[in-house]
């Protein structure tokens, strides 16, 4: 598969390849999205092919209506002519009506249920993913790339139901009425095949062109409308339009050339049919003068003709769709391979620690996100119970501590027990509900305040949401909001203050009840007061839990039971703040700074 593979280098066997892994994309799209519409989609196909008969049949009645009813005046045949042409538009408008919404409703079932399916799916992978996919990427991935899916509904299976059935039908007209003019009207046909197929990978590669640049323009919007704060305030507003319009032009570019490429299929099939027409005419005009054969023999045919271009140049554009559709399908599918780390390990689990019993211990644990690594061979043990702190510069790794403990990444080297389980064997649901984090700055939903705090949980009725409000400090604010409780907090929360917000997610914490608490730094942001309430709101959740608090003002950790300073990822001093005062090592010297500073 590698670029090494000498056989990649051979054009022959990458085409088939590429053609084998095609038919792999279509299998799995069929047996794993189309199939549970099979039944509707065969009805839609019976539908269709009504309405293409229906076109061969309009063309064949009209050998009728003009040798019957208009050369020869026969005036019985007047009303039966008419009736019939009439039914066959009649039957034409209510079948398509009805297969369209048939395929326009399987068409949405099938987009939205892989939505579903994918977001479900890229919820589980690793932040190692996320880091090298940013959200608008896959916001256009999860809605673009299954919307382009649609087109297999609404051009490809009529194009086969509808017209391919219309096609065959003319043709029948057209031959019945004369071989040899059927002939000479389509002797320019063959000479599509060469251009078609060159046109067909031209749209290919420019569907996939337009689809990634697509993603692009909306990982760029993503971050204009969640930096637009910062854009505002140093004037970037230009600079990045710049940036917005350099993406834009690309995907213009691509969508104009899928676009032509499309068209100029259909365009090549008009100019075979003009010198059919031409051929046919002059042909059949000598036949007609000399009586040989009559005008409605060559209306019917004309006729038979003309319809059948139409059908023949969108079956034509059809192949384009479908590499199109194949470009689409294979993003969407590649995203479907990507797989998790981080997994539900086998039977049997480790049990979960007992309450009051969820000791911590990290042993030799080693851990890179890239090639260096953050912690190197750390150990540490937070007692259960107890408020252990985690102290160091930044960037000496603290934060990735919690990263591993909640199993968001597992390290390279050693293991981390609770209760004296190894977590990689715990239930992973499990393991996580052990936690609540507080972080710096909390993740807040545009949801209502009430929703962010209960976060789902159920079974929590207002008397105790109202008594996590107060112990929150949450309850001061709720009479500035205008509707208290069931106030919307805004995109990430944006309505409130950091402090509020921090209040808010201790208030989720302490309704979530689980028994491990990690702080991050969950008042470095805020103001003093904010933070004496905060800080307040925090002693009363920690009391009774196992608790981990990373603090960068040393004030807030000195009443720790442990502090543990961390240095490029490992450990250089621990004991409690009048030991490690006492030792005078590097603990000692932030102390001082820190108070010197007036920090405290
Ligand atoms: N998601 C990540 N991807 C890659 N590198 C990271 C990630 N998070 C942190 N790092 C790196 O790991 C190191 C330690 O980070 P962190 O644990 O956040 O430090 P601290 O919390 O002590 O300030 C830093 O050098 C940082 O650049
Ligand atoms: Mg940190």
């Amino acid at each position: 598969m590698t670029s090494k593979d000498p056989t990649s280098r051979a054009p022959k066997p990458r085409d088939h390849r590429d053609r084998v892994h095609d038919r792999m994309l279509a299998r799995w799209f069929w047996l794993g999205h189309v199939r549970p519409w099979t039944g509707l989609i065969v009805l839609s196909l019976v539908l269709m092919a009504i309405d293409g008969a229906m076109t061969g049949a309009v063309s064949a009645l009209l050998k009728p209506m003009f040798d019957d009813v208009l050369v020869e005046t026969r005036s019985g045949m007047v009303i039966w002519v008419a009736l019939a042409i009439g039914g066959a538009f009649v039957m034409r408008a209510g079948t398509s009506l009805a297969y369209k919404t048939l395929m326009a409703y399987v068409a949405e079932k099938v987009a939205t249920g892989l939505q579903s399916d994918l977001t479900r799916h890229l919820m589980r992978l690793d932040q190692a993913f996320f880091r090298t996919h940013p959200p608008g990427h896959l916001i256009d991935r999860v809605r673009g790339d299954t919307q382009e899916l649609n087109a297999v509904f609404e051009k490809l299976i009529p194009g086969v139901g509808r017209d391919m059935v219309s096609v065959v039908a003319l043709l029948c007209v057209a031959l019945y009425t004369d071989w040899v003019w059927t002939a000479v009207a389509l002797v320019g046909i063959p000479f599509l095949v060469a251009p078609a197929s060159m046109l067909q990978r031209l749209v290919r590669r420019m569907g996939v062109q337009a689809r990634e640049t697509s993603a692009s323009a909306s990982t760029r919007l993503d971050e204009i409308f969640h930096g637009v704060v910062t854009i505002q305030r140093t004037g970037l507003e230009d600079h990045e339009i710049g940036r917005l319009q350099r993406v834009l032009k690309r995907f213009l570019k691509a969508r104009v050339r899928t676009a032509g490429g499309q068209a100029a299929m259909g365009s090549l099939s008009d100019v075979v049919a003009a010198l059919g027409f031409a051929l046919v005419l002059i042909f059949a005009g000598g036949q007609i003068a000399t009586g040989e054969r009559s005008v409605g023999d060559f209306m019917a045919f004309f006729a038979a003709i003309a319809f059948l271009f139409e059908p023949l140049r969108r079956l034509g554009s059809l192949s384009g769709v479908w590499q199109n559709v194949l470009a689409s399908l294979d993003r969407v599918h590649r995203l479907l391979q990507e797989q998790p780390s981080i997994t539900q390990p086998d039977a049997p689990l480790a049990t979960l620690p007992a309450p009051g019993d969820e000791e911590i211990r990290l042993e030799g644990v080693t851990f890179a996100y890239d090639s260096d690594p953050v912690l190197r061979q750390l150990s540490l043990v937070a007692e259960a119970g107890k408020t252990t702190a985690l102290v160091g510069a930044s960037g000496a790794g603290k934060s990735t501590v919690f990263t591993l403990l909640t199993r968001l990444a597992d390290p390279q080297q050693g293991r981390i027990t609770i209760g004296g389980q190894d977590i990689r064997r715990m239930d992973l649901a499990g393991l996580r509900a052990l936690f609540s984090v507080v972080a710096q700055d909390s993740a807040l939903f545009d949801e209502t305040l009430r929703d962010n705090v209960l976060m789902g949980a159920t079974g929590i009725d207002e008397a105790q949401l109202q008594a996590a409000l107060d112990a929150a400090h949450v309850t001061e604010f709720l009479d500035q909001l205008s509707n208290g409780v069931d106030t919307r907090v805004g995109p990430r929360g944006s309505a409130l203050s950091g402090g509020q917000r921090q209040r808010v997610a201790i208030a989720r914490a302490l309704v979530r009840g689980a028994p491990i608490l990690l702080l991050d730094e969950a008042t470095s942001a805020l103001d003093a007061r904010s933070e004496k309430l905060v800080q307040e709101a925090l002693d009363k959740l920690s009391v009774g839990r196992t608790t981990l608090v990373i603090a960068h003002r040393l004030s807030t950790v000195r009443r720790a039971d442990k502090i543990i300073v961390l240095d490029r990822g490992t450990v250089i001093e621990e004991g409690t703040h009048d030991q490690l005062l006492a030792a005078g090592g590097s603990y000692a010297r932030l102390y001082a700074m820190q108070f010197h500073d007036g920090m405290e």
